[in-house]
């Protein structure tokens, strides 16, 4: 049993007001707030893909208290994705085109990812539904080793102390439920997975593809945002190349802690690689958890 099976993980129905919140929202710092405000135009269609992706695996969970980690996993990715459609309809509200990149997301999502692989009969045919649907928990898994890890250097970074409030709250809350339930889509991989070495392999070579295709896209999402500010600090950040973007992420979060360095994201990916690797030692659910008793809006919405 995992140290976070022990602990029921619950959904709390969290509100944010962003209405009075600047888009620029970390002091003198337009890359980061554009980078992490990127995350609302990526998330709400991958964690509603998530939910579909979990709900089509419940049948197939044979350990009760998995089945209940992943229930409570899904109730909490529902209200994530929904907090993020609030960001979304906040940046749009400061007169930001969303629609074009959540366009992408909602192909990648829902076609490329969806229940016809690439939406081509004959792969369709070629890979049995069941191998489909546990591809697809391997990719889930993959990308919670990020929310997981960003999750770990958000609870111990106070660089968005000097952020707005109501923004860094909504990061804040959402990465903290990430530690909380980093465990469970990595155990529900190892579930569904036949053997212990297909378990491995298909892990490392899912996370080969994850790794740049997430990079990718959190980096373009920052990019679309900035490529629309015609603030001269922004226009750089939106017509910068990826390997630019990344080398500026590593001197900002080095120097401001408000974005983690990509260094940081990419020693802690290479701890994937380990066979004894576990998501456990990647973060401090007490951590999380002492967060979310002092979050205003996990406060409010317990209240
Ligand atoms: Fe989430
Ligand atoms: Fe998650």
């Amino acid at each position: 049993m995992q140290a976070t099976s022990r602990h029921t993980l619950k959904a709390r129905r969290v509100k944010f007001d962003l209405s009075a919140s600047p888009v620029h929202w970390l002091p003198e710092d337009v890359f980061s707030s554009h980078l992490v405000n990127g995350i609302h135009l990526l998330l709400p269609a991958g964690e509603l893909w998530f939910c579909r992706v979990y709900n089509k695996a419940l049948p197939y969970i044979t350990d009760p208290q998995l089945r209940e980690d992943v229930e409570g996993f899904i109730r909490q990715e529902g209200i994530h994705a929904q907090a993020h459609r609030h960001g979304e309809a906040w940046l749009r509200a400061n007169g930001y085109d969303v629609d074009r990149y959540r366009r992408t997301a909602d192909w990648l999502f829902e076609q490329f990812l969806g229940e016809a692989p690439f939406a081509l009969p004959l792969l369709k045919k070629a890979i049995p539904a069941k191998q489909w649907l546990i591809f697809r928990v391997g990719v889930v898994a993959a990308i919670e080793h990020f929310t997981g890890l960003l999750g770990d250097w958000a609870m111990n970074s106070c660089g968005w102390d000097d952020g707005d409030p109501v923004v860094a709250d909504l990061f804040r809350w959402h990465l903290a439920e990430e530690v909380e339930h980093r465990n469970v889509a990595f155990d529900l991989y190892e579930h569904l997975c036949a053997t212990e070495a297909g378990f491995y392999l298909s892990r490392q070579a899912i996370m080969a593809i994850v790794f740049p295709l997430f990079i990718y896209f959190i980096a373009e999402g920052g990019r679309s945002l900035a490529r629309q500010d015609q603030s001269p600090a922004a226009i750089p950040i939106g017509h910068a190349g990826i390997v630019r973007l990344l080398l500026q992420m590593e001197q900002i979060g080095r120097r401001t802690d408000h974005v983690p360095p990509f260094s940081l994201v990419v020693t802690r990916t290479l701890r994937w690689l380990s066979p004894r690797f576990h998501p456990r030692t990647e973060g401090d659910t007490e951590q999380a958890l002492a967060y979310i008793a002092r979050s205003p809006a996990a406060r409010a919405a317990v209240a």
